[in-house]
């Protein structure tokens, strides 16, 4: 056969497979999300994420040795009080617990980088994002909230800020009250398109953070729109944001590369515990091969165009890509 182009050519070692790669993926944009809660000496397995724990701040260096050893060196923090109230207090009380988690991990693991997760869900008892009015978030009250809990994060050792809560103008006020305090160097993730999702489920299980009446599409996004995930993206760049993430991953990878091509900051992606859960689920029935699966989710983020990572897989990916499974 006269074939002139012969991709396979490209294609006959692992050495030239590498060789001619087009994403490569380094562990340095791997970010890990960790659940930490009130109370003393526990270290609670999340029936829907196995695997994953809450950990009490006693307990907390099991993990954070892990970490460190695989080398995952970015780390964002989840909260979750022991009390639960209208306002959501404990998101900015200078004694919460994220803020002493804070203390703890730049004091003792200043190697790794701490990010917080800003928003009100797993402190109020009504499990919305914000103070209500009514059944409804009041958007511009709560955004004085979520500032408030941005400034007691950093004040406490927060190194980033990344705001979930999908209230409009939270970037902006959040940069605002951040400069303020002379935090002008503290960069600000923003969670910017962000789906109303089935694939939190696992997650608000984990932070007992599900609402108890409605849902979050009156905040956050409907998943059939596109045009609007752009508006969100540069509507947040407009605003001071940093980076940029769209959530979930898998499903949005249409998003994530047409955020990447209308932005110029850097993409985050979070595959989030829904889909964490299905690997394992799917795993865990012998279905599929979970480390192979893992890297290509991981792959098809970056491929996409996201330039950072986060999962719940942190640590096997930091793994993979040293065994050469991908990178
Ligand atoms: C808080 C928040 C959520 C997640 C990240 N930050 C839950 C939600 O919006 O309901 C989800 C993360 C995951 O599912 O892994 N607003």
């Amino acid at each position: 056969m006269q074939l002139r182009q012969r991709p396979r050519r490209l294609r006959n070692s692992e050495t030239l497979r590498r060789m001619v790669r087009e994403t490569r993926i380094s562990k340095d944009s791997l970010i890990y999300p960790m659940f930490v809660m009130d109370g003393e000496n526990k270290a609670e397995e999340i029936a829907s994420l196995p695997g994953q724990y809450r950990y009490t701040i006693d307990r907390m260096d099991e993990e954070l040795d892990r970490l460190s050893d695989a080398g995952v060196s970015n780390v964002m923090f989840f909260g979750i009080p022991e009390i639960k109230d209208e306002q959501g207090s404990q998101a900015y009380a200078p004694d919460g617990i994220v803020q002493r988690a804070l203390s703890h991990v730049k004091a003792d693991y200043p190697h790794l980088y701490r990010i917080t997760d800003v928003c009100m869900c797993e402190y109020t008892s009504h499990g919305h994002c914000g103070v209500l009015c009514g059944h409804d978030v009041d958007n511009d009250e709560t955004l004085k909230l979520l500032a408030k809990t941005a400034v007691s994060h950093v004040n406490a050792g927060a190194q980033m800020v990344a705001p979930s809560d999908m209230m409009d103008g939270r970037i902006a006020a959040i940069r605002d009250a951040l400069d303020d305090q002379g935090y002008t160097g503290i960069p600000i993730m923003s969670y910017a398109v962000k789906f109303a999702s089935a694939f939190y489920g696992p997650f608000r299980e984990a932070a007992g953070s599900a609402p108890a009446f409605g849902d979050r599409k009156s905040y956050q996004m409907d998943f059939h729109n596109r045009r609007e995930a752009l508006k969100e993206a540069l509507l947040d760049v407009d605003e001071g944001a940093d980076i940029i993430m769209v959530k979930p991953a898998m499903s949005y990878l249409d998003l994530v590369r047409e955020v990447h091509d209308c932005t110029d900051i850097p993409i985050a992606t979070y595959s989030v515990s829904g889909e964490y859960a299905m690997v394992k689920a799917a795993a865990a029935n012998g279905w599929i091969d979970e480390d192979r699966i893992v890297c290509e989710m991981a792959a098809s983020s970056y491929r996409a165009g996201a330039d950072i990572y986060i999962t719940y897989y942190a640590k096997e990916l930091a793994k993979f890509i040293k065994e050469g499974l991908i990178g």
